[in-house]
């Protein structure tokens, strides 16, 4: 394990005129990260990821628990493990007015780095930055300056990353180029945690992640793990009356729930269970525009555990 936490928590107490405001933000959370994985915390916004990461990259003192991080004592040896890792936060910040070479280099020297030409050189080529290495920050597109953001924190070849919501506010194009060479750090060696509300990023490139709600881990696994421990399959159908077809297949189903234009049926066994649904629509005068049989998604996860969407959460599929 290159992480192992146990127990984490936090407390923010904030004082103002208005009195005292306390937040558990994050309220005892394990966390087993493997050598050579992508790990992902994947929740919603204020569910303690920003906190956690923070707590795991020595940025804050957790009140409570205990971590190993690349064999080193969270709280006794902070120092040996910074030398460890990189940390790009969610904002993470370009110089407008600096190329990404020089700050890359600059980088470098803080980090000291033997020749930090030569690995400015490097890790601008593995980010897809090489083009773009000499113009102004201010110039770079939203994705090449988060790509910028990570070679910052890669300059030093740490073994382990850290990458708070690292696709947050790209395109989709963007986000794919970011998974591509998040995947090349991980061909090379790299352990990589993040964080993300994005189910389909966690589904599509974390090794193994934890589900966080409300500062506390409610599941933990692969994403097929985690998808097969949904029981049962998902019939989603289209039609008009979303809310009269959820009454009069209520009784049939585990769980119905209304997503957008479409109705999730929740049943054991989907083939079993097709027949008699379509004869009670039809009964009832329903007429279906579609009907599909689908595995459960990472959100049918959330919403077993938790009672609700991640999407309803505002946080973006
Ligand atoms: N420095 C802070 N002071 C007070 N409250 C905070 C602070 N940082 C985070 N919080 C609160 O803790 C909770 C978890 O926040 P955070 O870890 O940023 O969640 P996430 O990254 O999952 O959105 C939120 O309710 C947030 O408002
Ligand atoms: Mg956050």
């Amino acid at each position: 394990m290159i992480i192992s936490a146990q127990g984490l928590r936090k407390t923010f107490v904030t004082k103002s005129r208005k009195g005292t405001q306390t937040v558990e933000a994050v309220k005892g959370v394990d966390l087993e990260v493997k050598s050579g994985e992508i790990y992902g915390v994947l929740g919603p916004n204020g569910a303690g990821k920003t906190t956690t990461i923070r707590m795991l990259a020595t940025l804050i003192v957790p009140d409570a628990g205990t971590a190993t991080i690349a064999g080193h004592d969270l709280v006794k040896e902070p120092g040996q493990i910074r030398r460890k890792l990189g940390y790009v936060s969610q904002a993470g910040g370009v110089e407008e007015q600096n190329s990404p070479r020089a700050q890359v280099v600059f980088a470098a020297k803080i980090y000291g780095v033997p020749d930090p030409a030569q690995a400015a050189d490097e890790i601008l080529k593995k980010m897809d930055l090489a083009e773009i290495a000499d113009r102004p920050g201010r110039t770079l597109s939203g994705g090449q300056k988060r790509r910028v953001a990570i070679a910052l924190g890669l300059v030093h070849t740490p073994p382990l990353l850290f990458l708070d919501e690292p696709t947050t506010g790209l395109d989709p194009q963007n986000r794919a180029n970011l998974w591509d060479r998040i995947k090349e750090l991980r061909q090379q060696g790299t352990s990589v945690l993040l964080t993300t509300h994005y189910l389909e990023e966690a589904d599509a490139l974390c090794d193994r992640l934890a589900i966080v709600d409300h500062g506390v881990v409610v599941a933990e696994g692969t994403p097929a793990e985690l998808k097969r421990s949904v029981s049962g399959d998902v019939v989603t159908l289209r039609l008009d009356e979303l809310e009269r077809a959820a009454t009069v297949l209520g009784p049939m189903a585990k769980q119905i729930r209304v997503d957008e234009d479409m109705l999730r049926v929740y049943v054991d066994d989907g083939e079993h269970a097709l027949p008699p649904l379509l004869r009670t629509l039809e009964a009832e005068g329903l007429s279906l525009r579609s009907i599909a049989l689908e595995r459960a998604t990472l959100d049918d996860v959330f919403l077993a555990k938790t009672g609700r969407s991640l999407r309803d959460t505002g946080a973006a599929a």
